[in-house]
């Protein structure tokens, strides 16, 4: 059986063509670029393919039997706007239509909706209704804040702790997040890749944690003493940019700090994942915010 996976060198792309392959699957990931080196040593077949080309995708896809898409931006930067992520995504669902893929498996996020209050989880929901509405045999996989190997905000956060005596938090830090491991985001799709029916699930973890027992925690695993200092959301943010033009990066958006400060990323359903942030935090504490890891040079340069 020949799945399809976009991006299966980023981060929910890797857990999730991982997941396939333990599971005796063949798998082919639709990517912009071959990496140097390939973390799955030629076990599943690179198609290096634009999603604005709906020919070569459509080709891509055939025979394929679920695609697991994963695509989308994690802020707008210049002409790449949440506009043009869905417009890429309508052409990949429209090239698995033509080659008549059995299944699609779309990954959204927990709570989107077209009351939420940032453009991000807004997009995500009219995403979420053109899936619905594609026709196809689909289940859409919403997760909560994602961490793991080779994630970016539980990393760079750590990276932080590592080298602050303080840490920032933004507003009270009574809100609260529903961390999972991007494993369980794996496993929960590829559950719903296997099954027929039309669904839609959260991919949440087991433990829900105010912002502050979040960042504490994660302090404590790599063994550092931190001072929480609550400050206005655009004065915690002001001061990530600052940090930003230190790393030419973007550490943290308007987005992200509405979302968190509003609880969205927590699950309303019982928690499907179950690794624990605490255990899987303490196996990683040495790598945990060692190096800095860019969204700006993984994604967008
Ligand atoms: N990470 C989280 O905490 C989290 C939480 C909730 C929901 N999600 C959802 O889970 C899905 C995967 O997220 P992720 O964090 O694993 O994403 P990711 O690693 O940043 O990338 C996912 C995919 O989007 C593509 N992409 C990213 N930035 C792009 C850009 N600037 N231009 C063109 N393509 C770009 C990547 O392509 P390349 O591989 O070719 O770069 C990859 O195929 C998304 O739908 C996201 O909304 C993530």
């Amino acid at each position: 059986m020949l799945d399809a996976v976009t991006g299966a060198f980023s981060f929910t792309g890797h857990a999730i063509a991982a997941r396939l392959l333990d599971d005796g699957r063949q798998v082919v990931t639709l990517v912009r670029r071959r990496p140097v080196v390939d973390p799955f040593h030629d076990r599943i077949r690179v198609a290096e393919t634009s999603l604005d080309d709906l020919p070569a995708l459509t080709a891509e896809l055939q025979g394929v039997d679920t695609l697991y898409n994963t695509h989308w931006i994690r802020f707008e930067r210049g002409d790449v706007t949440f506009e043009l992520a869905i417009a890429r995504t309508l052409r990949l669902i429209e090239a698995a239509r033509r080659a008549e893929v059995r299944r699609l498996v779309h990954i959204s996020v927990v709570n989107a909706s077209e009351s939420a209050p940032t453009d991000y989880f807004i997009a995500k929901a009219r995403l979420e209704d053109r899936v619905r509405e594609s026709g196809l045999s689909h289940a859409i996989v919403r997760p909560t804040l994602t961490y793991g190997e080779g994630d970016i905000l539980v990393n760079n956060l750590c990276w932080v702790l590592r080298r602050f005596p303080a840490f920032g938090v933004p507003g009270d830090g009574r809100y609260r997040l529903q961390p999972v491991h991007v494993d369980d985001v794996a496993t929960i799709a590829v559950r719903a890749g296997n099954r027929g029916d039309d669904l839609e699930t959260d991919a949440a973890g087991p433990d829900i944690l105010t912002f502050d027992e979040f960042v504490r925690l994660l302090a404590k695993s790599i063994g550092r003493r931190v001072w929480l200092v609550h400050m206005p959301p655009m004065l915690s943010l002001g001061a990530s940019r600052m940090l930003g033009l230190l790393v030419r990066d973007l550490l943290l958006t308007s987005h992200e700090v509405t979302e968190l400060t509003a609880s969205l990323l927590v699950s309303n359903g019982p928690p499907a994942g179950t690794t624990r942030l605490a255990d899987w935090a303490a196996a990683h504490a040495g790598q945990l915010g060692r190096d800095y890891h860019s969204e700006l040079d993984r994604h967008f340069r």
